[in-house]
């Protein structure tokens, strides 16, 4: 029975949540395997709005929802996203949500240091979510991380606090930030313990299990290729790995349980925080991207970037990712347009490549080669099959699909759970 990875192929916020939360009907164990609550994720059912940030987006169906050991987990955050969810009707608890007990968490000196890196950046900031993300990460691979099976051994726990303390303080000395004291933040963890330690287990066993029962799972990937920590426009990108390959690494599973990978793009472009987007619009047509689109950050409400389709870009997602299928979603957004230019590659120092460069100062120097295309009159909103779409649109998809060399498999017309278009059951394998 065939597994289905969900990533997003552009800068983030491409309609992961809503296209999760469609594919969940199908699936029995929905897994987060990256990420933290940088992520935001929207879901329209009916007349509820869902905003999740850790809480794998499954879970609204009723599935069951794991948190892999990739994940970074700031326990404040995970209790209060599960109570907003139960103010909601949504009821979660260990039945319904399983954590990896190797997953790292995030303290609060973590979004310390963070923000006050971000600070000290200045007008070189990375523009990150200001959610303690790169730092506990940072000591995920520096061998520091509490994780959350360290709950469990309060000796363990106060040894590993010594150490981390000593890392930070240093750090936030030099920053010239306030420092953190051992006894607040042990008897905070101590406190934490019972909430959280029910819903800790080794879920690889599980995911192991599940495989060898033919339950289908899908795995739920936040932020995007091109926010890659090896693949991205580095630096300014986050630091997990988002591509298809980390689901495995993520989740304790092997490369050959991840099955269909589907790469979700929008039918433009937008990115939130600092770096390179070469297809980027300044003028009224951005503008209208984003109040058409509603484009305002999840997590931190910033105006998120807006600009054209950029078919390069999403090409070399779909050959990073191992993207094997594209979800198109917001085609919505460009109703009306009278025309759409998609981008084919760049100009850089005067060269032509179809694939951003490496470089720092070559990726904020390329500029986009346009193919124009006439846009639709009539309406796509809410289309619920390709027969319902103006020829117009139905030509954009398929040039983006040859541009972008991997079929589209789903399109998305509205925020609505029900509003999609689906060209292939993705399940099938
Ligand atoms: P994610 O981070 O990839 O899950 O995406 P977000 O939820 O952060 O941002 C996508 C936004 O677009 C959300 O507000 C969704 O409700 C909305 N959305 C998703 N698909 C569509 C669509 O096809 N059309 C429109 N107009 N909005 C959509
Ligand atoms: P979803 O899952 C869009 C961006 C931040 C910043 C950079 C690094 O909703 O698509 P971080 O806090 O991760 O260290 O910030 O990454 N970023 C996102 N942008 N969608 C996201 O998640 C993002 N998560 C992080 O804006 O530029
Ligand atoms: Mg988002």
């Amino acid at each position: 029975m065939a597994n289905v990875a969900v990533i997003g192929a552009q800068w983030g916020d491409e309609g992961k949540g809503k296209v999760v939360d469609w594919l969940a009907s199908r699936a029995e164990i929905v897994v987060r395997f990256q990420g933290g609550h940088n992520a935001g994720h929207t879901l329209v059912v009916g007349d509820k709005t869902y905003k999740l940030s850790l809480l794998p987006s499954g879970i609204v169906r009723g599935k069951l929802g794991v948190i892999g050991n990739g994940v970074v987990l700031d326990p404040d955050a995970l209790l209060g996203e599960i109570a907003k969810v139960r103010e909601q009707g949504l009821e979660v608890g260990p039945h319904n949500l399983r954590i990896a007990d190797t997953v790292p968490l995030i303290l609060p000196l973590h979004p310390a240091l963070d923000q006050a890196r971000e600070r000290a950046r200045g007008g070189d900031k990375i523009g990150t979510t200001g959610r303690g993300i790169g730092p506990a990460y940072e000591d995920k691979v520096g061998r520091r991380a509490i994780r959350l099976c360290d709950l469990a051994e309060p000796e363990t726990l106060s040894a590993k606090l010594d150490e981390l303390l000593l890392h930070h303080n240093a750090l936030l000395t030099g920053l010239g930030a306030p420092l953190f004291d051992k006894a607040p933040l042990l008897d905070k963890l101590l406190a934490l313990a019972p909430l959280l330690l029910p819903y800790a287990e080794p879920v690889w066993e599980r995911l192991d299990a599940a495989r060898k029962e033919g339950r289908r799972i899908l795995f739920e990937g936040a932020q995007a290729v091109m926010l890659d920590v090896d693949h991205g426009t580095y630096p300014y990108v986050t630091s997990s790995n988002t591509v298809a390959g980390n689901a495995a690494a993520g989740s304790g599973v092997g490369p050959d349980a991840i099955g269909l990978v589907l790469g979700i793009a929008k039918a433009y472009a937008t990115r939130v925080g600092s770096g390179p987007f070469p297809s980027e619009l300044h003028d009224a047509i951005g503008e209208r991207l984003g109040e058409r689109g509603r484009e305002f950050g999840t997590v931190t409400g910033r105006k998120r970037r807006c600009g054209w389709f950029d078919a390069a870009m999403v090409r070399q997602a779909v050959k990073l990712g191992g993207v094997q299928g594209l979800v198109l979603t917001k085609l919505d957004v460009l109703d009306g347009l009278e025309e759409l230019k998609i981008c084919v590659g760049y100009r850089v120092d005067g060269q032509e490549m179809n694939r951003l460069p490496p470089g720092m100062k070559a990726q904020a120097a390329a500029e986009p080669i346009y193919e124009v295309m006439e846009g639709w009159a009539g309406s796509t909103m809410g289309a619920r099959s390709y027969a319902e779409l103006p020829a117009q649109a139905v030509k954009y998809v398929r040039r983006i699909e040859e541009l972008v060399e991997a079929p589209v498999m789903m399109l998305s017309t509205s925020p609505d759970r029900d509003d999609t278009i689906a060209l292939r059951d993705p399940f099938a394998g």
